[in-house]
């Protein structure tokens, strides 16, 4: 393990110390080489250069043309380079805004970055945080700009590009721009994505399986249709805030929350405020339901507990139809999407501009047809669920696939489902999948970052707590693609709450934990301070 984090920390730095021959040598020859890129130069179909800059280490980047609603107006650049936007028509009626960012010091890498909800937004972080390691990375828009939904509406190409195409075009297009500017082939491709952005990522896998040799996806919405099903259901469940099924958000976070660590905390045979499997837990939410005369504020009603119960339950559509797994208890600390009466934006934007086409849609009316409806459609093959990865695994390719068991906002038992649904379509056991998809379930992670244990496993810049293979997701990835080591596990760092000045500086560890891959599960081996990585054990 030693030696393989050695060489894959070593070939990060190597293009630091080879003799460089090439215009690209001097910083003078890597500037002008950056502002001869042109749209004739490039000669790549449909893709126009917006402009090119040369970005100086330490540039604090501002991004006046990105969307407001995008909330990224800046991005601290930590390395030389040379940053190239384009447009690039998808169809008559789309087109994608892309930029690619050229590291002076490349590490003979490509890689993609994907997306987030519904945007519309270039992940910005993401690309100087890969940048900053060398890699020559790509991020688009996705094919529209901003947060919502809406521009989906009677626009299927725009949908197109939201289900697969923005990052396949980038993909095609920005290893193109990569071998013309540094003049010599990449060696490897890489994709890391969270959330819409681990949709992306397993999209690419099931269809595009030659686009990269390893993908790093996180928290991914699989199975998108129901997903949105799914995440619209709770409304059905909950209620009004007024009404009597209805639970307020300081009940979960703090009586159902404590009750839930109380019934399952244990199982691994700690109790530490960590869940490590969710799937073994099966609250009994019944234990909270008020004495005579008790204060309502400490306990629940019937109906509320009745409401508890359902939200730990599995979707079932028109004909007993199974749709969704359940939200898994350990969610309720963030439970943004079941939690609080907002109108559930998320799922009724894909029902109202792309399944229905009518901005005037009701989402108080969703029902079992709306459900079949959307998988009927379909919309752009959003679905991404095949269970077939034999292309993929044939050509060599490597899948990380990790999930937060905190997860509020796309339940952690998807990945599971979806992981047993690729071993059953293929007729591989586990010893067999883990040749190519390895999936880790993360104890104390929510929905991509944050949450209450060793969350930090190097998945984004503000998460990255190291570069070594063994605990930073992305360099997994390269050490098991490059060297052939697989992880087993990853390490993750739990930091003090509060301590975190600075989003690319870790705040003071509180304590590791390594995280298994599944089926395995972590367990306290019983002796020893829990604190410490070794006194726990994958079963
Ligand atoms: C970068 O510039 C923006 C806009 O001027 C500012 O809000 C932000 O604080 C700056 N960031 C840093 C790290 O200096
Ligand atoms: C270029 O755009 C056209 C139509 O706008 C589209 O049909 C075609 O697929 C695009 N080509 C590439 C290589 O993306
Ligand atoms: C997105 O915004 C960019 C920058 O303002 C603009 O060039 C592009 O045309 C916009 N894309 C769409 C699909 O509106
Ligand atoms: C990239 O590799 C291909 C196939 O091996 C080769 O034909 C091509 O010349 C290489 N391009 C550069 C710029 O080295
Ligand atoms: C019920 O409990 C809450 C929170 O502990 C407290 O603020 C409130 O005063 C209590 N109400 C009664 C009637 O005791």
């Amino acid at each position: 393990m030693k030696l393989s984090t050695n060489s894959v920390l070593a070939s990060l730095n190597c293009a630091l110390f080879i003799p460089a021959v090439n215009a690209l040598s001097s910083r003078a020859g890597f500037e002008q080489k950056c502002a001869e890129i042109t749209t004739k130069s490039l000669g790549i179909a449909n893709a126009t250069v917006w402009f090119t800059e040369f970005v100086e280490a330490g540039t604090n980047l501002t991004f006046p043309d990105n969307h407001a609603s995008c909330g990224r107006p800046s991005s601290l650049v930590s390395k030389d380079l040379c940053r190239i936007a384009l447009r690039v028509e998808t169809s008559e009626d789309s087109e994608i805004s892309l930029e690619t960012w050229l590291p002076a010091d490349w590490n003979k890498r490509f890689l993609s970055t994907g997306n987030g909800g519904w945007s519309g937004c270039i992940q910005y972080e993401d690309i100087e945080y890969t940048t900053s390691l060398g890699f020559a990375t790509v991020g688009a828009n996705n094919g529209h700009n901003g947060t919502s939904g809406a521009p989906f509406l009677n626009k299927p190409e725009v949908v197109e590009d939201f289900a697969w195409r923005s990052v396949h075009t980038g993909v095609v297009v920005g290893k193109q721009i990569t071998t013309a500017f540094y003049d010599r082939n990449f060696t490897k491709s890489y994709y890391l994505g969270c959330s819409t952005g681990g949709r992306q990522g397993m999209k690419s896998v099931q269809s595009f399986p030659e686009d990269f040799d390893g993908v790093v996806v996180g928290a991914p919405a699989l199975a998108f249709n129901r997903l949105n099903a799914w995440s619209a259901h709770f409304y059905l469940i909950t209620g009004t805030p007024e009404s009597d099924t209805f639970v307020p958000v300081n009940l979960w976070t703090t009586i159902i929350h404590d009750d839930i660590l109380r019934q399952c905390d244990g199982l691994d045979g700690y109790e530490d405020g960590l869940i490590e499997d969710v799937t073994l837990c099966n609250y009994r939410p019944e234990a909270l339901i008020c004495e005579p005369a008790q204060n309502t504020s400490t306990c629940l009603t019937g109906k509320q507990a009745e409401t508890v119960r359902k939200v730990f339950e599995p979707l079932y559509g028109e004909n007993g139809i199974f749709i969704y797994p359940r939200m898994q208890p350990g969610s309720e600390l963030t439970g943004a999407v079941f939690s609080s009466y907002t109108g559930h934006p998320f799922a009724s934007e894909w029902y109202k501009y792309a399944v229905h086409n009518d901005a005037d849609w009701d989402p108080a009316t969703i029902g079992l047809e709306d459900y079949t409806l959307a998988s009927k459609l379909n919309p752009g093959n959003i679905e991404t669920f095949d269970g077939d990865l034999s292309e993929f695994q044939e050509r060599g390719g490597k899948l990380l696939h990790y999930h937060g068991q905190e997860d509020g906002i796309i339940t952690s038992e998807n990945s599971p489902w979806y992981y047993n649904h690729v071993s059953r379509t293929m007729g591989l056991p586990s010893s067999e999948l883990d040749s190519f998809y390895r999936l880790f379930r993360i104890s104390g992670l929510a929905h991509c970052t944050g949450g209450s244990g060793a969350s930090f496993i190097g998945q984004k810049s503000q998460a990255n707590a190291g570069l070594e293979p063994e605990e930073n997701v992305l360099m997994a990835a390269v050490d098991w693609v490059e060297n052939g080591n697989a992880p087993d596990t990853i390490l993750g760092t739990a930091v003090v709450s509060g301590t975190q000045s600075d989003s690319n500086k870790i705040g003071k560890v509180a304590f590791k934990r390594r995280h298994c891959r599944y089926p395995y599960r972590n367990v306290y081996s019983g002796k020893g301070d829990a604190t410490d990585p070794d006194t726990w054990k994958c079963i």
